[in-house]
């Protein structure tokens, strides 16, 4: 099915650091039949490197530093506002470092996606290499699901295991799987876009006769 250029939505990722996540929506984006644009890039921190990137690719970039509002909700509204002037229709968490209030996860209620690097339910929360290796866990990977009140949870949209291998630290563990983040991320969103997700109670519905998510890949 191909998107015209009507039809493509108006995505916004907001990040806080390097960004690579980010770029592999932009790279799919790139494709002609991808039903989504990355209009925006927005961060928390004015100096993350991604920031940078995403400028010179030519992308709109914005920048609020939420240390500059006096409370959470503050900088969320601020934020609401240029989501809004740059008429926004979906929300791609790609490595922002911030709590969403449940207002703000209100206001994009089933238009707002993140990227979690582990196989949720498991390892909700910050450094999940280093505890999926302390447990000694033979399978880790990387979550897409829509965003919720409750941190790390939501409706799962794709996911992607790797092995772990005698060996591994953290880096060569996190090396692996963002490899995988970087396929099933613009896979989900995808899915988001045009429509093909379908949120029922706490499942994402895709009508695809084959599993996409089947992508555990070999041990190196
Ligand atoms: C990724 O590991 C993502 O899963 C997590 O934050 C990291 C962001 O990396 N939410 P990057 O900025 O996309 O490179």
């Amino acid at each position: 099915m191909s998107a015209g250029a009507q039809s493509r939505k108006r995505v916004a990722a907001l990040i806080s650091g390097r960004g690579s996540n980010m770029l592999s929506l932009m790279a799919a984006a790139q494709h002609k039949d991808y039903p989504a644009d990355i209009a925006l890039v927005f961060s928390n921190k004015p100096d993350a490197p991604g920031l940078a990137t995403a400028k010179q690719a030519g992308i709109a970039t914005a920048a609020l530093h939420h240390k500059d509002f006096a409370t959470r909700e503050d900088f969320e509204r601020a934020m609401q506002d240029i989501l809004l002037a740059h008429k926004i229709d979906l929300v791609c968490l790609a490595g922002f470092m911030r709590l969403l209030t449940p207002w703000f996860v209100e206001q994009w209620a089933g238009r707002m996606i993140n990227i979690h690097p582990a196989i949720l339910p498991s390892y909700k929360g910050l450094h999940t290499h280093e505890r999926a290796l302390a447990d000694g866990v033979k399978l880790h990977g990387a979550t897409v699901h829509f965003v919720v009140p409750e941190m790390d949870a939501g409706p799962i949209i794709a996911q992607a295991a790797v092995p772990v291998v005698d060996g591994d630290t953290p880096e060569t563990l996190g090396a692996r799987v963002l490899a995988q983040e970087h396929i099933i991320y613009p896979l989900a969103l995808r899915l988001v876009a045009s429509g093909q997700a379908r949120i029922e109670g706490q499942k994402v519905l895709t009508g695809e006769t084959s599993n996409v998510n089947a992508l555990a890949v070999p041990a190196p």
